[in-house]
Protein backbone atom coordinates (compact mmCIF):
# COMPACT_ATOMS: atom_id res chain seq x y z
CA UNK A 1 0.00 0.00 0.00
CA UNK A 2 1.48 3.42 -1.06
CA UNK A 3 2.06 5.95 1.59
CA UNK A 4 1.19 9.50 0.91
CA UNK A 5 2.06 11.98 3.09
CA UNK A 6 -0.28 14.70 2.51
CA UNK A 7 0.69 17.45 5.06
CA UNK A 8 3.64 17.33 6.86
CA UNK A 9 5.28 19.48 9.25
CA UNK A 10 8.95 19.71 9.98
CA UNK A 11 11.29 21.98 11.46
CA UNK A 12 8.27 25.20 11.32
CA UNK A 13 7.56 24.43 7.75
CA UNK A 14 4.20 23.09 6.69
CA UNK A 15 4.81 20.45 3.27
CA UNK A 16 1.66 20.36 1.56
CA UNK A 17 1.16 18.09 -2.22
CA UNK A 18 0.17 21.00 -4.20
CA UNK A 19 -3.21 19.59 -4.95
CA UNK A 20 -3.91 21.88 -7.61
CA UNK A 21 -0.79 20.65 -9.65
CA UNK A 22 -1.23 17.11 -9.81
CA UNK A 23 -1.40 14.66 -11.35
CA UNK A 24 0.73 16.56 -14.04
CA UNK A 25 3.36 17.09 -11.48
CA UNK A 26 4.12 16.37 -8.36
CA UNK A 27 5.39 19.45 -6.09
CA UNK A 28 5.46 20.35 -2.27
CA UNK A 29 3.95 23.73 -1.43
CA UNK A 30 5.63 25.06 1.57
CA UNK A 31 3.84 27.69 4.55
CA UNK A 32 6.20 29.36 6.38
CA UNK A 33 3.33 31.42 8.00
CA UNK A 34 -0.40 31.13 9.24
CA UNK A 35 -1.17 33.84 5.72
CA UNK A 36 0.20 31.11 3.78
CA UNK A 37 -1.97 28.73 5.61
CA UNK A 38 -4.46 30.49 4.76
CA UNK A 39 -4.37 31.00 1.19
CA UNK A 40 -3.67 27.36 0.77
CA UNK A 41 -6.94 25.91 1.59
CA UNK A 42 -8.80 28.89 0.04
CA UNK A 43 -6.76 28.43 -3.33
CA UNK A 44 -7.28 24.25 -2.75
CA UNK A 45 -3.76 23.33 -2.62
CA UNK A 46 -5.30 21.05 0.00
CA UNK A 47 -8.60 20.35 0.00
CA UNK A 48 -10.84 17.23 1.69
CA UNK A 49 -12.45 18.39 5.19
CA UNK A 50 -10.35 16.19 7.34
CA UNK A 51 -7.07 17.42 5.19
CA UNK A 52 -8.30 20.86 5.55
CA UNK A 53 -9.04 20.67 9.71
CA UNK A 54 -5.48 19.44 10.01
CA UNK A 55 -3.45 21.87 7.99
CA UNK A 56 -5.25 24.67 9.66
CA UNK A 57 -4.12 23.48 13.19
CA UNK A 58 -0.66 23.47 11.90
CA UNK A 59 -1.70 27.18 10.51
CA UNK A 60 -1.91 28.02 14.02
CA UNK A 61 1.12 26.84 15.35
CA UNK A 62 2.51 28.62 12.90
CA UNK A 63 0.90 31.54 14.19
CA UNK A 64 2.03 30.64 17.96
CA UNK A 65 5.30 30.52 16.23
CA UNK A 66 5.68 34.10 14.84
CA UNK A 67 4.56 35.36 17.56
CA UNK A 68 6.89 33.73 20.20
CA UNK A 69 8.82 37.08 20.88
CA UNK A 70 5.84 38.93 21.76
CA UNK A 71 4.71 39.38 25.43
CA UNK A 72 1.52 37.56 26.47
CA UNK A 73 -1.20 39.81 25.89
CA UNK A 74 0.11 40.64 22.68
CA UNK A 75 0.52 37.04 21.97
CA UNK A 76 -3.19 36.07 22.94
CA UNK A 77 -4.36 39.03 21.05
CA UNK A 78 -2.38 37.81 17.61
CA UNK A 79 -3.43 34.49 18.20
CA UNK A 80 -7.04 35.15 18.19
CA UNK A 81 -6.94 37.04 14.92
CA UNK A 82 -4.88 33.99 12.86
CA UNK A 83 -7.43 31.57 15.01
CA UNK A 84 -10.53 33.50 13.42
CA UNK A 85 -8.99 34.09 9.71
CA UNK A 86 -8.13 30.40 9.42
CA UNK A 87 -11.47 29.41 10.60
CA UNK A 88 -12.85 31.53 8.17
CA UNK A 89 -10.64 30.27 4.98
CA UNK A 90 -13.39 27.96 3.74
CA UNK A 91 -17.04 28.11 5.15
CA UNK A 92 -18.47 24.46 4.51
CA UNK A 93 -16.09 21.46 6.30
CA UNK A 94 -16.92 21.54 9.97
CA UNK A 95 -13.62 19.77 10.30
CA UNK A 96 -11.96 23.34 9.85
CA UNK A 97 -13.91 24.53 12.82
CA UNK A 98 -13.76 21.65 15.22
CA UNK A 99 -9.77 21.88 14.56
CA UNK A 100 -9.46 25.60 15.11
CA UNK A 101 -11.73 25.12 18.29
CA UNK A 102 -9.52 22.41 19.41
CA UNK A 103 -6.74 24.77 19.20
CA UNK A 104 -8.62 27.72 20.88
CA UNK A 105 -9.09 25.33 23.74
CA UNK A 106 -5.25 24.63 24.27
CA UNK A 107 -5.29 28.19 24.20
CA UNK A 108 -7.79 28.98 26.56
CA UNK A 109 -6.17 25.94 29.13
CA UNK A 110 -2.62 27.10 28.97
CA UNK A 111 -3.31 30.67 29.26
CA UNK A 112 -1.00 31.33 32.57
CA UNK A 113 2.04 29.65 31.31
CA UNK A 114 4.97 30.92 28.90
CA UNK A 115 4.33 31.55 25.22
CA UNK A 116 7.00 29.08 24.56
CA UNK A 117 5.24 26.34 26.21
CA UNK A 118 1.50 27.43 25.05
CA UNK A 119 3.58 26.91 21.57
CA UNK A 120 4.94 23.24 22.12
CA UNK A 121 1.29 22.44 23.42
CA UNK A 122 -0.30 23.79 20.49
CA UNK A 123 2.59 21.91 18.37
CA UNK A 124 1.77 18.55 20.13
CA UNK A 125 -2.03 19.28 19.56
CA UNK A 126 -1.83 19.66 15.72
CA UNK A 127 0.02 16.67 15.79
CA UNK A 128 -2.34 14.48 17.32
CA UNK A 129 -5.22 15.80 15.32
CA UNK A 130 -3.53 14.97 12.27
CA UNK A 131 -2.32 11.05 13.58
CA UNK A 132 -6.02 10.99 14.97
CA UNK A 133 -7.06 11.80 11.74
CA UNK A 134 -5.01 8.69 10.00
CA UNK A 135 -6.25 6.17 12.78
CA UNK A 136 -10.01 7.44 12.58
CA UNK A 137 -9.83 6.52 8.70
CA UNK A 138 -8.90 2.97 9.31
CA UNK A 139 -11.64 2.06 11.62
CA UNK A 140 -13.82 3.72 9.20
CA UNK A 141 -12.45 1.44 6.65
CA UNK A 142 -12.85 -1.91 8.66
CA UNK A 143 -16.48 -0.99 9.68
CA UNK A 144 -17.14 0.11 5.99
CA UNK A 145 -15.48 -2.94 4.46
CA UNK A 146 -18.20 -5.24 5.78
CA UNK A 147 -21.13 -3.27 3.34
CA UNK A 148 -18.55 -4.13 0.43
CA UNK A 149 -19.61 -7.19 -1.53
CA UNK A 150 -16.97 -9.55 -2.64
CA UNK A 151 -17.50 -8.60 -6.32
CA UNK A 152 -18.77 -5.03 -6.02
CA UNK A 153 -18.63 -1.86 -8.87
CA UNK A 154 -18.67 1.25 -6.64
CA UNK A 155 -19.54 4.48 -7.77
CA UNK A 156 -17.42 7.51 -5.91
CA UNK A 157 -17.95 10.80 -6.46
CA UNK A 158 -14.71 13.77 -5.74
CA UNK A 159 -11.45 12.64 -3.92
CA UNK A 160 -11.94 11.21 -0.45
CA UNK A 161 -8.83 9.67 -0.41
CA UNK A 162 -5.52 9.94 1.24
CA UNK A 163 -5.26 13.57 -0.11
CA UNK A 164 -8.44 14.27 1.44
CA UNK A 165 -7.23 13.58 4.57
CA UNK A 166 -4.62 13.44 6.78
CA UNK A 167 -3.53 9.91 5.35
CA UNK A 168 -5.75 6.75 4.36
CA UNK A 169 -9.15 8.33 3.06
CA UNK A 170 -12.65 8.06 3.66
CA UNK A 171 -14.64 6.42 1.15
CA UNK A 172 -11.82 5.84 -0.72
CA UNK A 173 -9.99 4.56 2.66
CA UNK A 174 -12.97 1.92 2.53
CA UNK A 175 -12.25 1.24 -1.28
CA UNK A 176 -8.75 0.95 -0.56
CA UNK A 177 -9.53 -1.46 2.51
CA UNK A 178 -12.11 -3.67 -0.02
CA UNK A 179 -9.15 -4.23 -2.31
CA UNK A 180 -6.27 -4.87 0.02
CA UNK A 181 -8.73 -7.35 1.81
CA UNK A 182 -8.59 -9.66 -1.23
CA UNK A 183 -12.10 -8.33 -2.34
CA UNK A 184 -12.37 -7.98 -6.28
CA UNK A 185 -14.20 -4.69 -6.79
CA UNK A 186 -14.27 -2.17 -9.67
CA UNK A 187 -14.58 1.54 -8.98
CA UNK A 188 -16.37 4.53 -11.05
CA UNK A 189 -14.70 7.84 -10.11
CA UNK A 190 -16.72 10.76 -11.28
CA UNK A 191 -14.84 13.50 -12.65
CA UNK A 192 -16.19 16.16 -10.71
CA UNK A 193 -16.84 19.33 -12.12
CA UNK A 194 -14.83 22.25 -12.38
CA UNK A 195 -12.32 21.35 -9.55
CA UNK A 196 -11.87 17.62 -11.42
CA UNK A 197 -11.05 16.18 -7.94
CA UNK A 198 -12.00 12.76 -9.39
CA UNK A 199 -10.45 12.90 -12.46
CA UNK A 200 -7.04 14.41 -11.46
CA UNK A 201 -6.67 13.02 -7.54
CA UNK A 202 -9.21 10.30 -7.44
CA UNK A 203 -8.11 8.63 -10.58
CA UNK A 204 -4.35 9.15 -9.38
CA UNK A 205 -4.65 7.56 -6.50
CA UNK A 206 -6.81 4.44 -8.05
CA UNK A 207 -3.54 4.21 -10.92
CA UNK A 208 -0.86 4.47 -7.39
CA UNK A 209 -2.90 1.70 -5.88
CA UNK A 210 -3.31 -0.42 -9.09
CA UNK A 211 -7.25 -0.71 -8.11
CA UNK A 212 -9.38 -1.59 -11.06
CA UNK A 213 -11.35 1.38 -11.65
CA UNK A 214 -12.41 3.58 -14.94
CA UNK A 215 -13.11 7.65 -14.95
CA UNK A 216 -16.44 8.70 -16.17
CA UNK A 217 -17.45 12.54 -16.80
CA UNK A 218 -20.22 13.14 -13.82
CA UNK A 219 -23.45 12.92 -16.61
CA UNK A 220 -22.14 9.59 -17.23
CA UNK A 221 -23.46 8.28 -13.69
CA UNK A 222 -27.16 7.86 -14.31
CA UNK A 223 -26.65 5.60 -17.10
CA UNK A 224 -24.49 3.40 -15.88
CA UNK A 225 -26.89 2.94 -12.71
CA UNK A 226 -30.20 3.03 -14.39
CA UNK A 227 -28.08 -0.23 -16.84
CA UNK A 228 -27.91 -1.82 -13.12
CA UNK A 229 -23.68 -1.53 -12.92
CA UNK A 230 -23.19 -0.11 -10.14
CA UNK A 231 -24.07 -2.17 -7.11
CA UNK A 232 -22.91 0.47 -4.25
CA UNK A 233 -22.45 4.28 -4.07
CA UNK A 234 -19.73 6.04 -1.61
CA UNK A 235 -19.28 9.18 -0.86
CA UNK A 236 -17.57 11.43 1.58
CA UNK A 237 -19.28 14.39 3.15
CA UNK A 238 -18.01 17.65 4.63
CA UNK A 239 -20.58 18.34 7.19
CA UNK A 240 -23.02 15.68 8.67
CA UNK A 241 -26.15 17.40 10.68
CA UNK A 242 -27.48 15.81 13.24
CA UNK A 243 -30.30 14.78 11.21
CA UNK A 244 -28.41 12.94 8.48
CA UNK A 245 -28.63 15.60 6.17
CA UNK A 246 -24.93 15.69 4.45
CA UNK A 247 -23.31 18.19 2.86
CA UNK A 248 -20.49 17.30 0.02
CA UNK A 249 -19.06 18.30 -3.12
CA UNK A 250 -21.53 19.20 -5.73
CA UNK A 251 -23.55 16.68 -7.60
CA UNK A 252 -23.70 14.47 -4.93
CA UNK A 253 -27.40 14.67 -4.19
CA UNK A 254 -27.73 14.32 -7.99
CA UNK A 255 -26.50 10.71 -6.91
CA UNK A 256 -28.87 10.49 -4.11
CA UNK A 257 -31.36 10.67 -5.95
CA UNK A 258 -30.49 8.42 -8.99
CA UNK A 259 -29.45 5.74 -5.38
CA UNK A 260 -32.85 6.09 -4.73
CA UNK A 261 -35.01 5.83 -7.64
CA UNK A 262 -32.67 2.80 -8.95
CA UNK A 263 -32.44 1.45 -5.24
CA UNK A 264 -28.89 1.61 -4.52
CA UNK A 265 -27.19 1.56 -1.43
CA UNK A 266 -26.00 4.72 -1.00
CA UNK A 267 -23.38 5.02 2.29
CA UNK A 268 -21.32 8.81 3.38
CA UNK A 269 -18.38 7.69 4.95
CA UNK A 270 -17.52 10.32 7.51
CA UNK A 271 -15.63 10.65 10.64
CA UNK A 272 -16.94 12.15 13.32
CA UNK A 273 -15.27 15.25 13.36
CA UNK A 274 -17.73 15.98 9.99
CA UNK A 275 -20.56 15.95 12.27
CA UNK A 276 -21.92 19.45 12.99
CA UNK A 277 -23.54 18.38 16.48
CA UNK A 278 -24.64 22.21 16.80
CA UNK A 279 -27.03 22.09 13.93
CA UNK A 280 -30.38 20.02 13.55
CA UNK A 281 -30.71 20.18 9.64
CA UNK A 282 -28.91 20.21 6.36
CA UNK A 283 -30.63 23.58 5.87
CA UNK A 284 -27.93 25.65 7.86
CA UNK A 285 -24.73 24.46 6.42
CA UNK A 286 -23.13 27.28 5.14
CA UNK A 287 -22.48 26.02 1.21
CA UNK A 288 -19.73 28.02 -0.23
CA UNK A 289 -19.68 29.47 -3.47
CA UNK A 290 -16.68 29.80 -5.26
CA UNK A 291 -15.11 31.98 -8.41
CA UNK A 292 -17.11 31.71 -11.77
CA UNK A 293 -13.46 31.20 -13.21
CA UNK A 294 -13.42 27.63 -11.92
CA UNK A 295 -16.33 27.25 -14.72
CA UNK A 296 -15.86 29.38 -17.66
CA UNK A 297 -11.81 28.35 -17.27
CA UNK A 298 -10.26 25.09 -17.70
CA UNK A 299 -6.33 25.64 -16.97
CA UNK A 300 -5.78 29.23 -18.16
CA UNK A 301 -8.20 28.89 -21.49
CA UNK A 302 -11.49 30.63 -21.38
CA UNK A 303 -14.44 27.66 -22.70
CA UNK A 304 -17.21 30.46 -21.87
CA UNK A 305 -18.09 33.29 -23.34
CA UNK A 306 -17.41 36.77 -21.79
CA UNK A 307 -20.55 38.02 -20.08
CA UNK A 308 -22.32 34.85 -18.95
CA UNK A 309 -23.26 34.43 -15.71
CA UNK A 310 -22.04 31.61 -13.17
CA UNK A 311 -24.01 29.86 -10.44
CA UNK A 312 -20.78 27.55 -8.87
CA UNK A 313 -21.79 26.09 -5.67
CA UNK A 314 -19.22 23.84 -4.36
CA UNK A 315 -21.37 21.59 -2.09
CA UNK A 316 -24.80 20.17 -2.04
CA UNK A 317 -27.03 18.84 0.74
CA UNK A 318 -28.12 15.09 0.11
CA UNK A 319 -31.25 14.75 2.08
CA UNK A 320 -30.82 11.89 5.08
CA UNK A 321 -33.59 10.20 3.72
CA UNK A 322 -31.34 8.91 0.96
CA UNK A 323 -28.58 8.00 2.75
CA UNK A 324 -28.28 4.01 3.58
CA UNK A 325 -26.01 4.40 6.24
CA UNK A 326 -23.33 6.91 7.63
CA UNK A 327 -20.01 5.11 8.14
CA UNK A 328 -18.25 6.67 11.21
CA UNK A 329 -15.07 5.23 12.94
CA UNK A 330 -17.67 4.10 15.91
CA UNK A 331 -19.53 1.75 13.37
CA UNK A 332 -21.70 2.16 10.68
CA UNK A 333 -25.06 4.43 11.70
CA UNK A 334 -28.62 3.82 10.14
CA UNK A 335 -32.01 5.08 10.15
CA UNK A 336 -32.57 6.73 12.32
CA UNK A 337 -29.98 9.18 11.92
CA UNK A 338 -30.93 11.75 14.41
CA UNK A 339 -31.27 8.96 17.79
CA UNK A 340 -27.82 7.03 16.33
CA UNK A 341 -26.12 10.18 15.55
CA UNK A 342 -27.05 11.45 19.36
CA UNK A 343 -25.79 8.36 20.97
CA UNK A 344 -22.35 8.45 19.24
CA UNK A 345 -21.67 12.16 20.79
O1 LIG B 1 -13.87 21.29 -2.34
P1 LIG B 1 -13.19 20.09 -1.74
O2 LIG B 1 -12.28 19.39 -2.70
O3 LIG B 1 -12.50 20.45 -0.44
O4 LIG B 1 -14.36 19.10 -1.39
C1 LIG B 1 -14.06 17.86 -0.82
C2 LIG B 1 -15.24 16.97 -0.66
O5 LIG B 1 -16.35 17.34 -0.94
C3 LIG B 1 -15.00 15.62 -0.07
O6 LIG B 1 -15.91 14.70 -0.56
C4 LIG B 1 -15.16 15.72 1.45
O7 LIG B 1 -14.32 16.69 1.98
C5 LIG B 1 -14.90 14.44 2.14
S1 LIG B 1 -13.26 13.92 1.87
C6 LIG B 1 -12.64 13.11 3.10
Amino acid sequence: MKEIRTIEFKKDTLYLIDQRKLPISYEIFECKTYEDVDFAIKDMVVRGAPAIGATAAYGVVLAAKEFLKENKGKFLANMEEALDLLNKSRPTAVNLMWAISRMRNIIERSKALPVGNIYEKLKREADIILNEDIETNKKMAKHGNQIVGQNATILTHCNTGALATAGFGTALGVIREAFYSGKNIFVYADETRPRLQGGRLTAWELVEEGIPSTLIVDSVAATLIRDGKIDLILVGADRVALNGDTANKIGTFMLSVLAKEYNIPFYVVAPTTTIDFNINTGKEIDIEERDSKEVTYIENIRIAPEGIDVYNPAFDVTPNEHITGIITEKGILKPPFKENILKIK
